[in-house]
């Protein structure tokens, strides 16, 4: 398998290079700076990206990468970071920018087999540092007003780096940009697709698993039902599924998804209601990261239960990759726990973990569920965290602030759903803001609850946009949820976009 190692300094947003490469078709995964060089060089390697990153490679402590990375015969490319860090190794100086750009700018392109197909055009920078000279023996090959050193290469030793972040959507050419690498440059074949890899993991599993039990806990999200697919796929009935209802659900949720994975699916299902024992310990808990560990602390509790039962050698997990790169491949900051990472005690006795979407992103696992042959609204269905409602509601978490959550959410997703948009928004859920409001409702003063309506577009979770819904929708989804829930007399619209906002509200 061809294969392009990324090299990861750090940036928020690195793990787009891998996907953008992937979508070239070929293989791509994210390595820390300190990665034994045989690791890098592995199977496959066709070329290697220096990825961007918060330090400044001039300061003492800030992360680096063996020279050998540069002589092992293929090429290098080095974004941001990566490019001032190539640089430095090469001599040249590299120091605060004059002029620091953030956002789109306009780049002139000097012809070059790495910008082939790209007329001069908008790209995306975001950097403090620049390297201000050419180094020895490479060539200037795009610049804009605030940055003469755009890009450079050494065509001869295979270098090339650019000071944009080509991963960014927001470049325009981004990705020809990464045709380019690949094809002209790194020389790959490509053919790299999901439908391809379906048959090869299931392979694995049967190879992996023989004839033992495994076990799963399911969500009901898109991860973990593609997950239990697969394994199913490949071993049948020795998967159990454990399906656990926190009582921190949507309305509906619990009988909607088991009838998928019993009737339609087919899985070996086993649902635990441990409503009580969720919203017991959850009583009184306001602040949200001991929120999200109490929830994630318990999962495990009922789940250990359950699994002692079935008497499973494997535990199937679905991690996905973000999941993977975000619990440390090179240091970019932990925004919030997610409950599914890391969070195992070392006392929940199995032989291992199975965990086939590990290389996966979000979109990519969505494709292998349809070409398993899922049913489209669960493969289809929106994100859900796994700490579920709790995340949701402001402030302490009672029955009443539930219900009117689950009653209000119900309405907004009814008329996303009357409005046809369903694909077209990412998310889309209401949050109980724990803010009282003065209102007027049939000549009366209310003083009622207020209703956030959060909605956002997004590829993959890591930025979002707050969605534009049209105004009459918007109109309709605040008269329904005021007029049918009870406890409401206001809603609001949530216009925040990551970053700087998240998506959930906790
Ligand atoms: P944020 O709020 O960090 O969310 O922008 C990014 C995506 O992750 C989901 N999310 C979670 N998913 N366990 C999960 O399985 C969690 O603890 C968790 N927290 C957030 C969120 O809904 C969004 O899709």
């Amino acid at each position: 398998m061809e294969r392009i190692v990324i090299i990861n300094f750090g940036a928020q947003y690195n793990q787009l290079i891998a996907r953008r490469i992937r979508e070239a078709g070929v293989y791509s995964e994210l390595l820390p700076p300190d990665a034994p060089i045989e690791r890098v060089k592995g199977e496959g390697l066709s070329g290697i990206i220096l990825s961007g990153g918060p330090d400044s490679c001039y300061l003492p402590g800030s992360r680096t990468c063996s020279d050998e990375l540069f002589s092992l015969g293929v090429p290098v490319l080095g974004i941001c970071y990566g490019m001032q860090l190539m640089c430095q190794k090469f001599g040249a100086k590299v120091g605060p920018a004059p002029v620091r750009e953030y956002g789109k700018t306009f780049v002139r392109f000097k012809p070059n087999v790495l910008f082939k197909d790209m007329p001069d055009s908008i790209c995306w920078m975001s950097h403090n540092d620049a390297v201000s000279e050419v180094p020895a023996g490479f060539e200037l090959i795009a610049e804009t007003d605030d940055c003469p050193v755009g890009a450079v290469c050494c065509g001869e030793k295979g270098l090339y780096a650019v000071q944009f972040h080509p991963e960014v959507r927001h470049t325009e050419y981004c990705a020809q940009f990464f045709h380019n690498f690949v094809y002209e440059i790194c020389r790959c074949k490509g053919g790299w697709s999901i439908e391809n890899l379906a048959g090869e993991l299931i392979e694995e599993i049967r190879k992996k698993v023989g004839s033992s039990k495994v076990v799963a806990g399911l969500s009901g999200g898109v991860d973990s039902s593609v997950a239990a697919t697969l394994v199913h796929r490949a071993i049948g009935d020795q998967l159990t599924c454990i399906f656990v209802d926190h009582g921190l659900l949507r309305l509906g949720e619990a009988e909607e998804v088991m009838d998928y994975y019993r009737n339609e699916i087919g899985l070996n299902v086993i649902e635990v209601d441990a409503k009580e024992r969720f919203l017991s310990k959850l009583a009184g808990v306001v602040e949200p990261e001991r929120k999200r560990k109490i929830i994630g602390e318990e999962f495990i509790r009922v789940f250990e239960d359950e699994a002692k039962k079935v008497g499973a050698d494997y535990l199937l997990q679905g991690t996905i990759y973000p999941d993977v790169i975000e619990s440390g491949t090179g240091g970019a900051q932990v925004i919030k726990s997610h409950h599914n990472v890391g969070g195992l005690p070392e006392d929940i006795a199995f032989k291992g973990l199975i965990e086939p979407l590990r290389i996966l992103f979000k979109d990519e696992v969505r494709l292998l569920g349809e070409s398993l042959g899922m049913p489209a609204p669960l493969v289809w269905r929106q994100p859900f965290p796994g700490p579920g409602l709790a995340i949701r509601v402001m402030g302490d978490i009672t029955e009443e602030k539930l219900d009117i959550l689950r009653k209000s959410d119900f309405i907004l997703r009814d008329e996303i759903k009357k409005a046809g948009l369903e694909r077209a928004i990412w998310q889309y859920f209401t949050v109980f803001t724990g803010v009282r409001s003065v209102g007027v409702m049939g000549d009366c003063r209310t003083y009622d609850t207020a209703i956030a309506v959060r909605a956002v577009t997004s590829t993959d979770a890591m930025t979002v946009e707050f969605a534009e819904i049209p105004y009459d929708i918007l109109r309709r989804i605040s008269n329904r949820i005021i007029a049918e829930t009870p406890g409401v007399n206001r809603v609001v619209f949530d216009i925040t976009d990551k970053p700087p906002g998240t998506i959930e509200w906790e």
